[in-house]
């Protein structure tokens, strides 16, 4: 049986994938254009499913409250950026720095997540709790992707 871990790990190699061909592209492409919504789409629908079904469990235990505050911050910073991006011109000269600075935001987000707070959550969380959170998220992802345009 999959853990969260698992299917969190399965998310973030998806993010890392999109945003590194996000900033391959080069000026106002429908590559460009795919790639921003796809990136879009898979944090927004990542930020949702984790913060549900893994930093609130997480917030009951005083050992990862302190990460999962932090965590949920971030991606609070991740959607600025994000909305930053969408008032701007894929044709100006200032959009790849942004892509470049979202690849970096989110990979150091992703890092951090995977080494810290995996961690911690590996010892408060029980066997089944890491199963069940596992299908609850993955449930959420699937079903967002669906309802998505
Ligand atoms: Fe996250
Ligand atoms: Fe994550």
């Amino acid at each position: 049986m999959k853990n969260i871990f698992e299917s969190l790990r399965e998310s973030h190699d998806k993010q890392r994938r999109l945003l590194s061909a996000l900033t391959d592209t080069h000026g106002d492409s429908d590559k460009r254009e795919g790639l921003f919504a796809a990136v879009k789409a898979e944090l927004v629908h990542h930020e949702n499913a984790e913060e549900r079904h893994f930093y609130v469990p997480l917030m009951e235990y005083d050992m990862t409250q302190e990460k999962a505050r932090h965590s949920v911050a971030e991606h609070h910073e991740i959607d600025e950026l994000i909305e930053e991006m969408e008032a701007t011109d894929f044709s100006s000269p200032g959009w790849l720095n942004s892509a470049k600075k979202l690849e970096h935001l989110v990979t150091h987000h992703l890092e951090e997540e995977e080494q810290e707070v995996f961690q911690l959550a590996g010892r408060v969380l029980s066997d089944s709790e890491k199963t069940r959170l596992a299908g609850d998220y993955d449930q959420m992802m699937e079903d967002q992707a669906d309802g998505s345009p």
